[in-house]
């Protein structure tokens, strides 16, 4: 099939990948002339493992192209996804002017039918402010052609996102009329695997659908976090607790790791525009509502931390950080728990040396302008002259450091470590204190 994906970023780059990786002709547009220039020359503008390599592969192949030309895109598909970012407005809901923008262009320059398929991640009700912007553009072209909107949410996790498109736990398609369906059916047949993973549905329930998998994920990691913060109160270890109701399958292991609060492009702005629709239609989701409170808490929490530890002035003092991304494996910034720390640390004086493997060009571009951070280029060379340290992000060469060189390294032999990278025991063994989360 032919496919056209508005927006290369992030999904629009593994929808985009993923789909000429099982034979379709595909063709991605961005707005941002510079993204294009380097992926039409072999580079690729986030760190995604597995996703350089298939781009290339497939480029190669001639089944991958790109183009700033929103009259080449809206020609080339018979389906178009749209893929452009939903920011949080002001009032926290989802700001749609690039969805919609990107409609309008699509209807400007169609020549035949089209099937236009909504993968970012929208409110209820989107599909028909789509459906509208497309109707009116058609209709100032005085032209009359035939096409669908569909909801087909994206449920990948930056990381993993080439595992999760190629083998999906379900793929969510919500569709008003057949023909689109079956088109949806045929270009989702090389993902099904041994089952069906297609979940074909009306197009509001696909659109809830989304917002409601991300708000039950960000409450069970809030629930597990303020669950912690009392077990540090209780003397209890929230690592033994998760073992222990984890092993219910009703409740299972997934997403209930306690930590520095979730960050990442999704979970805190999909909460806040699932929280903004129920107040809308006066049905506040408390429970949503006190998820987001908990969460921007927990980003707190190692900063709180280390003001006990160090006193609330920390003028003089330097923090080694260990970890910027949002999570492993990926380079994103985007409301990273790192940030809030590094605030939290330069308002009160400190300095920080931070260490990333993949995110420091793009956490330097975040924090430019922030004076008191430096980047190093080593775990090592990080501790050097600190104070203490801290871990945001559980990188896998975190995970057994030399403690007797961390602990000749640091003034004070302190790890304030926010993902419960270690055992207890073994780092006080070692000599150092130890502050984590939800452990005694
Ligand atoms: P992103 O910011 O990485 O990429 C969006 C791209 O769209 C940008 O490159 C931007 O230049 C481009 N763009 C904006 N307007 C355009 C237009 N009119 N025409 C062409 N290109 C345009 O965003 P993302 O992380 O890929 O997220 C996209 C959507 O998918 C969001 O709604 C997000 O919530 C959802 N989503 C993201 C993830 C994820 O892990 N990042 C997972 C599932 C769903
Ligand atoms: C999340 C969802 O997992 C995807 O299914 C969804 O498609 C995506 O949002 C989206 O809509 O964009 P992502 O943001 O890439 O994916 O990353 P996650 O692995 O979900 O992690 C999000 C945050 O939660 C991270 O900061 C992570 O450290 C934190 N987290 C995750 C925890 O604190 N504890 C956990 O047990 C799991």
């Amino acid at each position: 099939m032919k496919v056209s994906v508005i927006g290369s970023g992030y999904v629009g780059l593994v929808t985009g990948a993923c789909l000429a990786e099982v034979g379709n002709q595909v063709l991605c547009l961005d707005v941002d002339p510079a993204k294009i220039a380097l992926l039409q020359g072999g580079g690729v503008p986030i760190y995604e493992p597995g996703l350089e390599d298939m781009i290339r592969r497939n480029a190669a192949a001639g089944r991958l192209s790109f183009t700033t030309d929103v009259a080449a895109a809206a020609r080339f598909g018979e389906i178009q996804f749209i893929a452009v970012g939903t920011p949080p407005d002001e009032d926290g809901s989802a700001d749609l002017q690039y969805v919609l923008a990107a409609a309008r262009g699509i209807a400007r320059h169609i020549e035949r039918p089209t099937v236009v398929v909504d993968k970012s991640t929208v409110p209820v009700g989107t599909a028909d402010r789509v459906r509208d912007a497309m109707a009116a553009t058609l209709a100032e072209r005085g032209a009359d052609i035939a096409f669908s909107v569909v909801s087909n949410p994206e449920f990948l996790k930056e990381g993993a996102a080439i595992d999760d498109f190629m083998r999906p736990d379900r793929i969510v398609v919500g569709v008003d009329d057949a023909h689109a369906a079956e088109l949806m059916r045929r270009l989702y047949l090389p993902f099904q695997r041994n089952h069906e993973r297609l979940i074909v549905m009306d197009v509001r329930s696909a659109e809830l659908t989304k917002y409601a998998a991300n708000a039950m994920l960000a409450t069970r990691i809030s629930f597990m976090n303020e669950l912690a913060n009392l077990a540090e109160a209780l003397g209890a270890d929230i690592e033994k607790v998760r073992q222990g109701i984890g092993s219910d399958p009703r409740i299972g292991y997934h997403f209930l790791y306690p930590g520095c609060g979730y960050g990442g492009s999704c979970f805190p702005k999909d909460v806040k525009a699932l929280a903004r629709t129920a107040d809308e239609h006066g049905l506040p989701l408390r429970v949503i509502s006190a998820v987001e409170a908990a969460n921007d808490a927990q980003k707190r929490r190692l900063a709180d931390k280390i003001i006990a530890r160090f006193g609330a002035d920390l003028t003089g003092r330097c923090f080694a950080l260990w970890g910027l991304a949002f999570k492993p494996n990926t380079d994103d910034m985007r409301e990273a728990p790192s940030l809030t720390l590094i605030d939290a640390l330069l308002a009160r004086g400190a300095t920080v040396a931070a260490y990333d493997p993949v995110a420091r060009d793009e956490a330097a571009r975040v924090l430019a302008g922030r004076p008191g951070i430096r980047f190093a280029d080593s775990m090592q060379s990080a501790l050097d002259g600190a104070d203490a340290l801290a871990i945001v992000t559980e990188w896998k060469e975190f995970r057994s450091p030399d403690f007797a060189d961390l602990k000749a390294r640091l003034r004070t032999p302190a790890i304030f470590d926010g993902r419960n990278m270690y055992d207890p025991a073994s780092v006080r063994e070692a000599g150092l204190e130890y502050h984590a989360i939800g452990r005694p």
